[in-house]
């Protein structure tokens, strides 16, 4: 890949980016910022072993973007940002500690330009140390230290979302019998798990750490867990990537044996393309950020003095009307529901 920093930065469309290099541990700190239209920049902290610096700062600057679209989808004041820690290996104890204290300064320092939270690589207790150096942390109660994890709530989302996209594929929201794939199963993949095998889902399991998917297949009963390489074979009706991005490309696509993909992962599809290659299978796809928007949608409210449980909760199960009506509209029109996801965003953000 000849991705480079120069190239990158030289065709980025967003606000701008913040590098830092932390010598102590050796790692890149990218936070990029890419649309204050309708608030504060905005998005989780990804913490990573990348091949390369610039890898890590594609990284930063799709999920940001991914992050404009979310938070101008569910209809909150924030923009789009996030920020990425491309680690030389996985930090732990002190060498942790000092890194995030550093990076919780460096986030200070702009002033509210931007506001992190948890994301893939980080924990909500990292969120508490990076707290000591700056308020803009999403997921730790200013008054008591205790820090709330956005999983579970993005999970409630991606159930609300899958529901919706059922429905336009089967007809029926039922979700009994239905065979679910999971691919991821973390903060999210896990929640997810047990609230499906609730509903009467049958479910697949796979996980680049074999280990983990086996325990909670285990922890379910009567769920089979497979191992990554194999995991696209599985015959299922929902395909949901719940980890890292980009696993609905040119390649997989073809392999695909399911009706639909839902899941928590941000950036999906390894390009646009892929939304036109999904559809062109009959694989309905519910856009990413649409669906998994349940975190940021807790941690928004909270940020804006919303901290009823049951508010938070119905404004996530609402992705379910949400969605449903993009569904409606692209299947109108016969194209991926990609594009009318497009065609909201760019409403709120007042560019249409
Ligand atoms: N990282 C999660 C997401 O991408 C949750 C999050 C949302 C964290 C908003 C911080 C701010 O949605």
């Amino acid at each position: 890949m000849t991705v480079s920093l120069k190239s990158l930065i030289e065709g980025w469309e967003g606000i701008g980016v913040v590098s830092r290099y932390d010598q102590p541990t050796g790692s890149w700190i990218f936070i990029a910022l890419h649309d204050d239209t309708l608030g504060m920049p905005t998005g989780g902290t990804r913490m990573k072993v990348y091949p390369s610096p610039a890898l890590a700062l594609q990284d930063a600057m799709r999920l940001a973007a991914g992050m404009t679209a979310k938070w101008a989808a569910v209809d909150l004041d924030f923009g789009g940002g996030k920020g990425v820690i491309a680690v030389p290996h996985i930090l732990e104890g002190e060498e942790r500690h000092g890194l995030l204290l550093r990076y919780g300064q460096l986030i200070e320092s702009l002033n509210g330009s931007f506001g992190t939270g948890v994301d893939m690589g980080t924990t909500p207790e990292d969120m508490r140390v990076i707290k000591q150096a700056t308020s803009r942390v999403h997921g730790v109660d200013p008054e008591t230290g205790q820090t709330i994890d956005p999983g579970p709530f993005t999970a409630r989302g991606v159930f609300a979302g899958m529901r919706a996209v059922v429905r336009q594929a089967f007809g029926t929201d039922d979700l009994t019998g239905r065979v679910v794939h999971i691919q991821g199963v973390g903060d999210v993949g896990a929640p997810l798990a047990r609230m499906l095998k609730q509903a009467g889902a049958r479910i697949v399991l796979s996980d680049l750490d074999t280990r983990r998917a086996e325990s909670l297949a285990e922890a379910l009963g009567n769920t089979e867990a497979f191992e990554p390489h194999t995991a696209l074979e599985a015959p299922c009706d929902v395909y949901a990537p719940c980890a890292v991005g980009a696993t609905l490309n040119a390649e997989t696509i073809p392999e695909l044996k399911c009706r639909a993909v839902v899941g928590s992962a941000n950036n999906q599809l390894a390009t646009r393309e892929d939304a036109d290659r999904l559809h062109e299978r009959g694989i309905l796809y519910g856009p990413d950020y649409i669906v998994n928007a349940g975190g940021a949608i807790a941690f928004g409210l909270r940020g804006r003095g919303i901290v009823d449980e049951q508010a938070i909760a119905q404004r996530i199960d609402g992705i379910d009307t949400s969605l449903t009506e993009i569904l409606k509209e692209s299947s109108a029109s016969n194209e991926s529901p990609v594009y009318a996801a497009t065609r909201v965003v760019e409403r709120k953000l007042g560019k249409k």
